[in-house]
């Protein structure tokens, strides 16, 4: 039998995800919105690519929960996304009443499943969608790393003139432009160490694109990202369905890793079955870690903006 991936919101991020899904045939996918008609009309077109695609995944799109039942793993993309001059934390208490809502009906169709947060701002989403279902920590994860990561990864192999594929580097920290942490000190390409190959005002340079890279893209289009936030999230759900346990950054909750405790925080993380199995705790230079605290405390200072 195949996996159950329950993406809520059919926005276009959404829409990507159950793309990418589908494309990679092993999980059926539900798609739920409150909007009628959208889900429904996304997943109908969604599922006549099959033939073409190469994939028997059922898509059903919907605005009852209980088509949702049974879910391994559930994504929350339903929230507004930036409008340009907004940053991710201003989206704070208008999504924070979606998170909460989406969160604990996940848990209500689902009790076994897995939440991977996505909407903004997102480390901040992670408490509410915590407090809200009642998760364990291995079974709440924010996506924002693998997104911020790819982009680091992408820029660095412009920058150098190699395959993106061989970058091996990422961004640990808060998913916003100030507390980001573009990790230099194990960044990697064809195994050289970064600082081998490019000058310190090039890497500089790059980090600062990697922490505006989100609001580049708002700049441009008018709204968030999406093909990439889409492909950074089913990275995260594929080591969770194949139980792959891969390394990869994520916001965790911490409980004392880096001297960090209480608050959710991009980490690296081994992701499986279990959902989060592991954190990694890498041995970072002293500013690395004390961007890794300062990121945590931005978090909990805006956990404590939340209306309930
Ligand atoms: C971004 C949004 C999706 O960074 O958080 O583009």
């Amino acid at each position: 039998m195949r996996k159950k991936v329950t993406i809520v919101g059919a926005g276009a991020t959404g829409g990507s995800m159950v793309e990418i899904l589908q494309a990679k045939g092993y999980a059926d996918i539900v798609v739920v919105d409150i909007i009628e008609g959208l889900p429904q009309g996304k997943a109908l077109d969604q599922a006549h690519a099959g033939p073409l695609v190469g994939s028997d995944a059922r898509i059903i799109g919907t605005n009852d929960w209980k088509d949702t039942a049974g879910s391994d793993v559930v994504v929350i993309t339903s929230g507004s996304p930036r409008k340009p001059g907004m940053s991710r934390e201003d989206l704070v208490n208008i999504n924070a009443n979606i998170v909460r809502d989406v969160a604990a009906k996940a848990v209500k169709h689902s009790p076994d499943t897995i939440i991977v947060e996505f909407a903004n701002p997102m480390d901040a989403m992670c408490h509410v969608a915590k407090d809200a279902s009642k998760l364990p920590r291995n079974r709440i994860i924010g996506q924002g790393g693998m997104l911020d990561s790819t982009r680091f990864r992408t820029f660095l192999g412009w920058e150098v003139g190699a395959s993106v594929k061989d970058v091996d580097a990422y961004v640990l920290g808060g998913h916003t432009d100030a507390t980001m942490v573009p990790i230099v000190s194990h960044a990697f390409i064809g195994g050289i160490p970064l600082r081998q190959l490019l000058p310190k005002d090039r890497i500089d340079a790059i980090v600062e694109r990697t922490r505006k890279a989100g609001t580049e893209i708002v700049g441009l289009l008018g709204t968030s990202a999406w093909y990439s936030p889409a492909w950074g999230t089913i990275e995260m759900v594929e080591s969770i369905l194949l139980d792959r346990k891969r390394i990869l950054p994520c916001s965790i909750f911490l409980e004392g890793e880096y001297g960090i405790k209480g608050s959710f925080v991009g980490v690296l993380a081994q992701l499986g079955a279990g959902g989060l199995e592991k954190v990694i705790e890498v041995e970072l230079e002293p500013d690395e870690v004390a961007g890794l605290k300062k990121a945590a405390d931005a978090v909990l200072e805006l956990v404590g903006l939340i209306k309930k």
